[in-house]
């Protein structure tokens, strides 16, 4: 396993469709398990291929653990995900491995159900609500060439955030970039 370079997002590569995956082979276990290395080497929780600049339509996604979300802490590897239903709206912050330091208000669904195939090809459906449906939404937009920027409605709804408001955020869990 190795930890693979984050790209920043003025990369083109992030503009860029990603294709589906067919071929579930050794290379494509190296690309999962590095970029779950690379997501907990960059305390995220979601990661997509083309973060790493890699254009395959791939995921990785893991909240931390938090007591009240039984959502949290499992480890979600797909590849192809689609989300095919969409539920309510809440306007929210959130970040991402390619624009460090930075938040925006986003709205996104509620709860999604995502029709996807795992690390072998299998078929699987997720439900998921709240952050998880968040997480879900920012890194299938990822694999689509959509960064979050794109979906915040005015400039005014983006902000700096600096480390030390982090450590002291209690609102951890929204604030870890996706
Ligand atoms: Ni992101």
């Amino acid at each position: 396993m190795a930890v693979r370079e984050i790209i920043f997002a003025d990369n083109p590569i992030l503009r860029e469709k990603s294709k589906k995956v067919k071929d579930f082979g050794e290379a494509l276990q190296v690309l999962i398990d590095d970029m779950v290395e690379t997501m907990h080497a960059a305390n995220g929780a979601g990661l997509a291929a083309p973060q790493v600049g890699v254009l395959q339509q791939v995921i990785v996604i893991q909240l931390p653990d938090d007591e009240e979300d039984p959502q949290s802490g499992k480890l979600f590897t797909l590849c192809n995900p689609q989300i095919i239903g969409a539920d309510g709206e809440e306007e929210s912050e959130e970040g991402c491995l390619c624009l460090p330091g930075w938040v925006g208000e986003v709205k996104r669904a509620t709860s999604v159900t995502v029709k996807a195939q795992d690390h072998r090809g299998k078929k699987v459906r997720i439900k998921a609500e709240g952050f998880l449906a968040r997480v879900f939404q920012h890194e299938t937009d990822h694999i689509n060439g959509i960064l979050y920027i794109d979906r915040v409605e005015s400039p005014d709804k983006i902000r700096r955030i600096v480390p030390s408001e982090e450590e002291e955020s209690e609102d951890a869990q929204t604030e870890v970039p996706l």
